[in-house]
């Protein structure tokens, strides 16, 4: 087989309630290691989003539109099945997930193990998150927007405004 000619496709899936620097961060990161990146769009979490998926789709295709990125071309989907079988569908060998404190291993060492365990053939890499983004987090951006705070360092312009049209509602 022709390893050369073979492109290596990743997945970096999330809820992405709304996307944020700390996620764009991992994306530019990710972007230089696998050919093909997919952004994967939970459409329907655990979490029960504040943004539709819809939204957060459009909020994810903006953002990634301003990242210097070069040699990988990125795509956003969204996925309703198990992560496993959208990378399946995807032709994904790798998921990309960022770490940021200790606090986020045991979810991920347990989703890892799980999907791991479903389907073998397709790995899960972990790019920790840089320094400045290790407090990060989409619920937190959500709070501090919905009670009048600037939120500008941890979004980009596109998202603040969209957090700001669900405040003026
Ligand atoms: N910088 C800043 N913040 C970051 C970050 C980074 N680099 N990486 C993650 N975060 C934050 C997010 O803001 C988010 O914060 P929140 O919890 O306050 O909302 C949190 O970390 C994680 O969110 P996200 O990266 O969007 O991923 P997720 O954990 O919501 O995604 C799925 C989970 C979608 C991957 C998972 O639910 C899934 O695979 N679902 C499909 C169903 C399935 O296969 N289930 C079986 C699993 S074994």
């Amino acid at each position: 087989m022709n390893h050369k000619s073979k492109k290596i496709v990743g997945i970096y899936p999330g809820t992405f309630d709304p996307i944020t620097k700390g996620h764009l961060h991992i994306i530019e990161r990710a972007s230089k290691l696998v050919d093909r990146l997919i952004l994967g769009v939970a459409k329907n979490t655990r979490k029960e989003p504040f943004f539709t998926w819809q939204e957060r789709m459009d909020m994810v295709e903006t953002d990634i539109g301003n990242l210097p990125v070069k040699h990988c071309e990125m795509v956003v989907k969204s996925f309703d099945n198990l992560l496993i079988q959208f990378a399946k569908e995807t032709n994904a060998t790798c998921i990309i997930r960022g770490l940021r404190a200790v606090s986020d291993f045991e979810y991920e060492f347990q989703m890892t193990g799980m999907n791991a365990r479903l389907e073998p053939e397709v790995e899960t890499v972990f790019l920790m998150a840089s320094d400045k983004w290790q407090f990060v987090s989409s619920s937190f951006i959500k709070e501090i927007s919905r009670m009048g705070g600037d939120v500008g360092q941890f979004v980009t312009p596109y998202v603040e405004s969209k957090l700001n049209d669900i405040k003026a509602t």
